[in-house]
């Protein structure tokens, strides 16, 4: 179909919640994606976090071919072997001891909010409040859109779930006040992403750990965006020496498949009996396959330590963007491969303008550049994508 006509079937077919760039892509490739123009696109945003090798990385093109052609779909009500090698190899890397596998972050963060709750009751504890963070994202189904901090996602859908109460980022004091007898668990993204890429600060997210321990409810971590190696560790929280309860995971998790996970500790494992919760889809052996291929390379090939490295490398490159630019940037931050460039103004005209250069990134926050390139991208890739993004800011500086 001719690119037009398959823009105006979108527009006609699909319901419309998303504000899509006029650009329909094929093909990809490592770091780069084509459209149905034949135009090379430099992907530094990753279908947001989810490409964590890119496109079509062999291992993990090969992990889905050969379990595809071995064993399809198969109910949670049997064991199939990716999915518990799976589990046992996020163990070993992670602070974990159990893992409970969904599709997306969002039913993640259901699963942990519906274990948090139900630890207390079997215990007969009333407990059931969940404090979560002004300016939070955890996600668009109802338990995980009402821990989420921010009204605009929120308009229009109430009633929202009860027992959910917000505290502002980076701040104890307002963590506290809000602490009751019926406090279960504290929700919170180790950087918040979807806010505008803001890290916790090291203090806050200890003082949070020992409050949590001596109060003797939950932390619960959402790595949804933050996993997999994307901050130059495996897990963000690796970078503030501490460990949660329970953690969410996603977006790359699946190796680009649609996947989702509850890490959590055994003694919060303790909350759930068989029958309390269940997935379909979850841990389907094909999506293990993929999840598995993509972790041993990540740990085979050293990207963790080149996500680190080179994700200095971009924020210095956009540090100087920055300050070429005062009226246009106020900061850069993030951790890795995750970083934000925040704008004075709205960012999603310059997003297009990176689009038609032919570089791939996002926004958060309306007001922040969002750069998620996957973990392969090297020092060459970033100097190309520093260059399209200064003739890109060339162009919006023509718009002031
Ligand atoms: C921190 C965080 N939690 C949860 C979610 C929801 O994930 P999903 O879109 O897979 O449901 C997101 C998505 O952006 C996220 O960034």
């Amino acid at each position: 179909m001719e690119t037009f006509r398959i823009i105006q079937n979108g527009d006609d077919y699909l319901l419309p919640v998303y504000n899509r760039q006029k650009v329909v892509l094929m093909r990809g490739e490592g770091n780069h994606v084509y459209d149905s123009e034949r135009m090379d696109y430099l992907d530094f945003f990753s279908g947001i976090a989810v490409n964590g090798l890119g496109q079509a990385y062999p291992d993990v093109v090969n992990a889905i071919i050969e379990e595809t052609k071995k064993l399809g779909h198969v109910s949670n009500y049997y064991y199939n072997e990716p999915n518990v090698k799976l589990a046992k190899l996020l163990c070993e890397i992670s602070f974990a001891q159990k893992v409970f596998f969904c599709n997306s972050g969002a039913e993640a963060v259901e699963a942990a909010i519906k274990l948090a709750r139900k630890c207390f009751r079997r215990q007969g504890q009333e407990k059931f409040e969940i404090i979560s963070f002004h300016r939070s994202f955890h996600g668009r189904t109802y338990g995980a859109l009402s821990a989420t901090g921010q009204v605009k996602y929120q308009e229009g859908l109430g009633p929202l779930l009860p027992g959910f109460n917000f505290a502002t980022f980076n701040n104890i004091e307002s963590v506290k006040k809000l602490i009751t007898d019926k406090t279960a668990a504290i929700l919170i993204e180790t950087i918040q992403c979807e806010g505008g890429i803001h890290p916790a600060d090291p203090k806050f997210l200890a003082e949070l750990r020992d409050l949590t321990k001596e109060k003797g409810i939950f932390l619960i971590l959402d790595e949804v965006q933050t996993g997999m190696g994307r901050t130059g560790k495996m897990w963000a929280y690796e970078h503030y020496g501490i460990e949660p309860d329970m953690m969410t995971s996603a977006k790359a998790l699946g190796g680009g498949l649609p996947m989702g996970a509850l890490l959590v500790t055994n003694q919060a494992a303790q909350g759930f009996k068989p029958g309390d919760h269940a997935s379909t889809f979850g841990g389907n052996p094909i999506v293990s396959a993929a999840s598995i291929a993509m972790i041993e390379a990540i740990i085979m090939k050293n990207f963790i330590a080149q996500a680190a490295k080179e994700g200095e490398y971009l924020k210095m490159g956009l540090m100087d963007i920055q300050t070429a630019n005062p009226k246009l940037f106020t900061e850069v931050r993030g951790k890795g491969l995750l970083l934000g460039l925040e704008m004075t103004r709205k960012a999603a005209s310059l997003v297009s303008l990176c689009a038609k250069q032919g570089l791939l990134i996002g926004s958060a926050n309306e007001n922040v550049l969002r750069f998620t390139p996957p973990l392969i991208t090297t020092h060459a890739d970033i100097d190309k994508a520093l260059e399209l993004l200064r003739k890109a800011i060339a162009e919006e500086l023509k718009t002031v």
